[in-house]
């Protein structure tokens, strides 16, 4: 295969890890201590003067994850409370642009954990509220534009499983070239979109795209698209139904998927349309607390509890 940027064998695995110096762990712990526990933590004001050290980091990492590999794992910073994550992650999500509105109740960072061990995704739970594998997809859907940053922090591991799967878009891209070359050119023409969360309309736009670069890009989460499409009465025909299909298939192959379990107090950095992504199935610890309860006084282990922000970069950047 020609071009291909990532497949598991040829990535350079000492370039996704990153740990900040000292000097900007200094500037996240300061920060961070000064400002303690707090309820929402997207309510506090970032002032870029007091993060000299991180912006300066931050440019290494924002062109890794746009011209290089798609993806950065930020390494925990020693000694940070299970809240303080959280507020490393906000600090890192401010500078690297605009936070993304995520629902109604105004968060712009919410908390992605099993709401309930009992529901199940074909009950009608939201995927990232439960234990269960999805299906690999980008979190930009529900807006035609396009944002460059999902950023997954990790509070804290499952008890078992819940490994993440974050698959190359432009290794599938190129593979489905050689492979499936019709069905690529369907996935390149318009579907149909929900604004879920946001309002009753419907748009249209290509699950995969080229950039101004050439580089593909990647909008699936089928579920939403197939309900956008039952909404409109435009049922799908079998030839996209069939150009789905070898885009599901492809991005299950192993050999374009990066698997990594992240740890206590990382983040993960990630190009939402350039990679997608996906996590395994897992399962808490019996008894365990969410992020909510503990900081409301509740003893016990947190369950499985990852962060999540999405990113707009600066115009300028
Ligand atoms: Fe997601």
């Amino acid at each position: 295969m020609r071009n291909l940027k990532w497949d598991i064998n040829s990535l350079n695995q000492s370039k996704i890890f990153y740990a900040f110096n000292d000097e900007s762990n200094q500037e996240i712990r300061d920060f961070a201590q000064k400002i303690g526990k707090h309820q929402f933590v997207d309510q506090t004001v970032i002032n870029p003067e007091n993060f000299k050290s991180i912006i300066k980091e931050l440019k290494t990492i924002e062109k890794e994850v746009d011209q290089g590999q798609k993806i950065v794992i930020l390494k925990a910073i020693p000694g940070l409370m299970y809240y303080e994550i959280e507020t490393f992650q906000w600090i890192v999500s401010k500078l690297l642009g605009e936070t993304i509105l995520q629902n109604e109740e105004g968060r712009h960072l919410i908390h992605i954990f099993d709401r309930d061990p009992m529901r199940r995704i074909k009950d009608g739970a939201r995927y990232h509220q439960t234990h269960e594998m999805g299906a690999i997809h980008t979190d930009n859907v529900n807006i035609p534009e396009t944002y460059q940053y999902l950023l997954v922090g990790c509070v804290a591991p499952a008890m078992i499983g819940g490994e993440n799967i974050i698959v190359n878009g432009q290794a599938v891209y190129e593979y489905l070239k050689e492979y499936a070359p019709k069905e690529l050119e369907i996935l390149m023409e318009k579907f149909t979109w929900e604004y879920r969360g946001i309002s009753k309309e419907l748009y249209e736009a290509p699950i995969i795209s080229l950039d101004s670069h050439g580089e593909a890009q990647f909008r699936h989460l089928r579920t939403y698209m197939e309900s956008a499409h039952l909404r409109a009465g435009k049922l799908l025909n079998s030839d996209q139904v069939r150009a789905l299909d070898a885009l599901d298939a492809a991005l299950n192959m192993s050999c374009f998927q990066l698997i990594y379990r992240l740890q206590e107090g990382e983040i993960l950095v990630a190009n939402d349309s350039k990679v997608l992504h996906d996590r395994k199935c897992f399962v808490d610890a019996m008894d365990s607390i969410s992020i909510d309860e503990k900081k409301a006084g509740k003893q016990g282990h947190l369950r499985r509890s990852l962060l999540r922000t999405w990113v707009r970069q600066f115009p300028n950047s």
